[in-house]
């Protein structure tokens, strides 16, 4: 259970990884997802090879700790694959911009969420998770970073798009921390 020190929740650690190894699963597969509609010679293939090679590093790294620690993984991640996979294959077949309108809603989620982590994390002793958390935190701000130079913002429907993937992430973070 929580414990309180100097009136401030003490971080859970297990959940932590266990959210972030959902996540990163989950990104993966929003790559996969894209990179099937699109196929390897679509002019943003590349860029999407590159963040999705990225994303396994991110997830291999989560996938370590989750057993060097011994952390329960989400039993939602049969749901994460396939909704994750239909997020990036459904934004890529509406077009280009869309793919990259996914890439910068989730990436702008899971920046908000590694910046928390990072603040919850400051008292901690826990130097590794917190120097990659930082690292793939720059990561995920680079992936943002292409989505919007690729015109994510001028997809029709940018913000009402935007706006339903970055809840639909809020809420997978939430249900992931705890189930
Ligand atoms: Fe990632
Ligand atoms: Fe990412």
């Amino acid at each position: 259970m929580a414990e309180e020190t100097l009136g401030k929740e003490k971080p859970d650690i297990a959940s932590m990884i266990r959210v972030n190894q959902a996540g990163e699963y989950g990104a993966a597969q929003i790559y996969k997802g894209q990179l099937a509609v699109m196929g390897d010679d679509a002019p943003d293939s590349s860029a999407i090879h590159h963040m999705a090679e990225q994303e396994q590093r991110h997830l291999d790294a989560f996938d370590r700790m989750i057993v060097e620690r011994n952390v329960r993984p989400t039993i939602l991640q049969p749901f994460w694959k396939v909704a994750g996979y239909a997020l990036g294959a459904g934004t890529a077949i509406m077009g280009p911009r869309a793919a990259m309108a996914c890439t910068a809603a989730v990436e702008t989620e899971i920046d908000l969420h590694y910046q928390e982590q990072m603040e919850q994390l400051e008292s901690e002793d826990e130097p590794e998770l917190l120097s990659k958390i930082a690292e793939f935190r720059e990561e995920e701000l680079e992936h943002k970073q292409t989505a919007i130079e690729s015109g994510a913002e001028e997809t029709p429907g940018y913000p009402v798009l935007s706006a339903a993937i970055r809840l639909g992430c809020k809420v997978a973070i939430g249900l992931s921390k705890r189930i």
